[in-house]
């Protein structure tokens, strides 16, 4: 969900009135991944990185998680929408941590559209999580399996589109393991401003590329 300090910069807003429109663009979205039958969106909401940021953005970014929580429960359990968290969270505050994990039970057995949100994720440090869970409960070579079923996403299928907005062609550490065969789709579009249309449009050209995972399908 990239450019929303571009988009408020633009304005002459300080940077935390882009991500405030940023999540009126989750709403839309969220609304068309149920409406096209999305089965699990993740949204990269915070890195490991983005503590670099100065702490006045930091704290508002955490306060409006906590009043996007505080405000949206109802209608995600309305919507039967499940909520994940990829990242650790427990560098949250106290107060923070508890809201995110009572989302999660109260959202637990929802059964529509899976949401993800990435919080203090980073892709490297999920991988070595996930090869020291791994290897403390194995002796031996390690086998894919024995690291997808320790990443944040286990029991979750692999990424099939994965969208950037903000002009930039970068991966930002999202991811990374489960983006191994992802259709990438780049687009200007500043997160503030993305539409359902721009989603559709990110659809179509996942429905219309030919996915090969490394064979030779469509060239012979
Ligand atoms: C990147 O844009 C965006 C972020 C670091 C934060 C995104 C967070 C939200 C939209 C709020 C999410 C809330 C919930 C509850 C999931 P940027 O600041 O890097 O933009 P720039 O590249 O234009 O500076």
């Amino acid at each position: 969900m990239d450019g929303n300090g571009r988009w408020a910069k633009k304005r002459l807003l300080p940077r935390i009135a882009g991500h405030k429109k940023g999540l009126d663009s989750i709403g839309v979205i969220i609304k068309s991944a149920i409406n096209y039958n999305v089965s699990t969106a993740t949204l990269y909401a915070f890195s490991t990185e983005n503590w670099n940021r100065p702490s006045e953005e930091i704290n508002g970014l955490m306060e409006l998680f906590s009043d996007a929580i505080d405000s949206q429960t109802d209608k995600l359990i309305t919507n039967d929408i499940r909520v994940r968290i990829l990242g650790d969270i427990s560098i949250f505050t106290n107060k923070l941590q508890s809201k995110i994990k009572s989302l999660i039970k109260k959202t637990s057995i929802n059964k529509g559209l899976n949401l993800n949100i990435a919080l203090n994720y980073g892709a490297r440090s999920e991988i070595i999580m996930a090869v020291n869970k791994a290897s403390k409960s194995k002796t031996g070579a390690l086998l894919e399996k024995d690291l997808t079923g320790n990443l944040y996403t286990k029991d979750m299928p692999d990424v099939d589109l994965l969208i950037r907005t903000g002009g930039q062609k970068r991966l930002s550490n999202f991811l990374l393991w489960q983006i191994a065969y992802s259709e990438l789709y780049f687009i200007d579009t500043l997160w503030p401003d993305f539409s359902d249309k721009d989603f559709i449009d990110a659809l179509y050209f996942f429905q219309n590329t030919e996915r090969k995972f490394g064979n030779l399908k469509g060239n012979i």
